[in-house]
């Protein structure tokens, strides 16, 4: 199917210079040229991935030209973020890239329709808020926000099939695909849902952007993110008592004349959102051009888009639609990346050596990570590239619990990996700049360990995830205490 002629990419990403500045994004750096101009794009198009090989896109739709309808009327619809926020988060993971802030990036490893609820969306915003506190008064940096929300929905699976009692179906691909339900109706990719997850995404969006400019997030409020846990679990008791330390603080400042009132920064936060690129269709019809800078094109879904370790390939679909557009890019680093493949990769995704377009993701697991990833620190360093690196210490440590057939992922583990990480890229003479955590703000048993000591059969009591195994709200925060202390320690 070529549908570039159907997807009308010349609907505007930056909204004109006028609408632009009304958003008020002319005045910040955001929009200074962040990239520039790109010869090695010549034959890149929207559509381009089209004609290369993809893996993880579904293509049992029973019907291709309903999927295309959809596709159309999507590029037809409002984009969810402006060309000049995601340049702006871009000058951000720039200074992630120097040393001068740290990249907090989470959320749920894939969100759905039925977990859609406004109490979901504050509690994940919330536990960033608090995160983000923790790391801040550690660090001594500013922290980047990114949620793995607003769009996080479709999932590569290591199956394409499931077998339950001798019954083979679809595996589940995430809800804006085909249903988690295990029967042959709900399998059935759906271009509908399509539709859903755009709409929940603008929705839970309008929400964080509300939370983040309204107030909500002023720090004069730290004491009132409080979640329930807070008060029960060690990892709260600590939150408070920073939170006391940061009132005590802002009390002296206020009688200095620095108020949330006075001083903006104080009353607001940035939040971005970020998903994996996997259904291109859906990216590509969200794709649009700025028409305050033609010929350079966002993808309006999210501010930054990360490619899967799956779906990494030169020269597949994934990369090919990465590297034309203009967002922050992720791109997860497994066990397999040698550092040649992986030089050809920073080559295609940032030919310009931008800093602040690519985030390496190092997903190794805490038993692989020493062995894998010096190699690839080392190797950008010695050829003067300009990454984020960042450690995702989920998907490489997901284990079986017993033969309870839950899949979880044990504390521990999580822990020892971001620790090695960081003393790996520390040691290599790099940044440890950030975590890409699944998380969520709710108290589910889904992650072993941590300081309530969740149990292989404590798992079942509230298991809720559509997807791979989360930390919830305590077991978060105390892995940010647990970074934040790790992190004064290193040398950058
Ligand atoms: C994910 O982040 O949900 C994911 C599938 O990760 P990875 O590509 O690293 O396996
Ligand atoms: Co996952």
């Amino acid at each position: 199917m070529n549908d570039s002629e159907r997807i009308d990419t010349r609907i505007d990403a930056g909204f004109g210079e006028d609408l632009d500045r009304a958003g008020g994004q002319a005045e910040t750096i955001g929009n200074e040229e962040t990239m520039p101009k790109d010869d090695t794009l010549a034959t890149w198009a929207p559509a381009s991935w089209r004609d290369r090989p993809a893996q993880h896109i579904p293509r049992d739709y029973p019907d291709l030209e309903k999927l295309g309808a959809v596709e159309s009327q999507l590029a037809t619809y409002p984009p969810l973020v402006f060309a000049g926020e995601a340049r702006t988060l871009m000058a951000r993971l720039g200074e992630v890239a120097q040393g001068k802030a740290f990249l907090l990036q989470g959320g749920d490893c894939a969100e759905s329709f039925k977990e859609f609820h406004p109490n979901n969306i504050r509690d994940t915003f919330r536990l960033m808020l608090q995160m983000a506190v923790a790391l801040t008064f550690a660090g001594r940096k500013p922290v980047v926000k990114v949620g793995r929300i607003a769009g996080q929905f479709a999932k590569p699976r290591s199956s394409p099939t499931e077998t339950v009692a001798g019954v083979t179906l679809p595996s589940y691909r995430g809800d804006n695909i085909n249903g988690m339900e295990f029967s042959a109706e709900a399998r059935t990719p759906d271009p509908q849902r399509l539709m859903q997850a755009y709409m929940q995404s603008a929705a839970t969006l309008n929400l964080l952007r509300a939370f983040a400019q309204g107030g909500y997030a002023s720090l004069g409020n730290i004491h009132r993110w409080m979640l329930g846990f807070v008060d029960r679990s060690p990892a709260g008791e600590r939150y408070r008592a920073l939170a006391s330390r940061i009132t005590d603080a802002m009390e002296f400042m206020a009688a200095c004349g620095i108020t949330p009132e006075s001083t903006p920064g104080l009353n607001s936060t940035d939040f971005y959102t970020s998903h994996e690129a996997l259904l291109l269709g859906y990216e590509q019809a969200m794709t649009r051009e700025d028409s305050t800078r033609p010929g350079e094109f966002y993808d309006t879904s999210a501010h930054m888009l990360w490619i899967g370790d799956r779906t990494r390939q030169l020269d597949h679909a994934h990369v090919e639609f990465c590297r034309g557009i203009r967002n922050p890019i992720g791109m997860k680093c497994g066990p397999s990346l040698e550092p040649d493949d992986m030089m050809r990769l920073i080559d295609a995704l940032n030919p310009h050596d931008t800093p602040g377009r690519l985030t390496l993701i190092a997903r190794f697991g805490a038993d692989k990570v020493a062995a894998g990833l010096p190699k690839l620190v080392r190797r950008v360093q010695s050829e003067g590239r300009t990454v984020v690196w960042s450690s995702d210490p989920m998907h490489g440590n997901t284990e079986k619990a017993g033969n309870s057939g839950y899949k979880t992922r044990p504390f521990e583990r999580i822990l020892a990996e971001v620790g090695q990480f960081i003393d790996i890229v520390d040691a290599e003479g790099a940044h440890p700049g950030g975590v890409h955590l699944e998380m969520t703000g709710q108290n589910v048993t889904e992650c072993t360990g941590g300081a309530e000591k969740i149990s292989a059969a404590d798992l079942s009591d509230r298991y809720h995830t559509h997807c791979d195994p989360r930390l919830n709200n305590e077991q978060a925060l105390e892995l940010a205490f647990l970074i934040a202390e790790k992190l004064a320690g290193a040398k950058t």
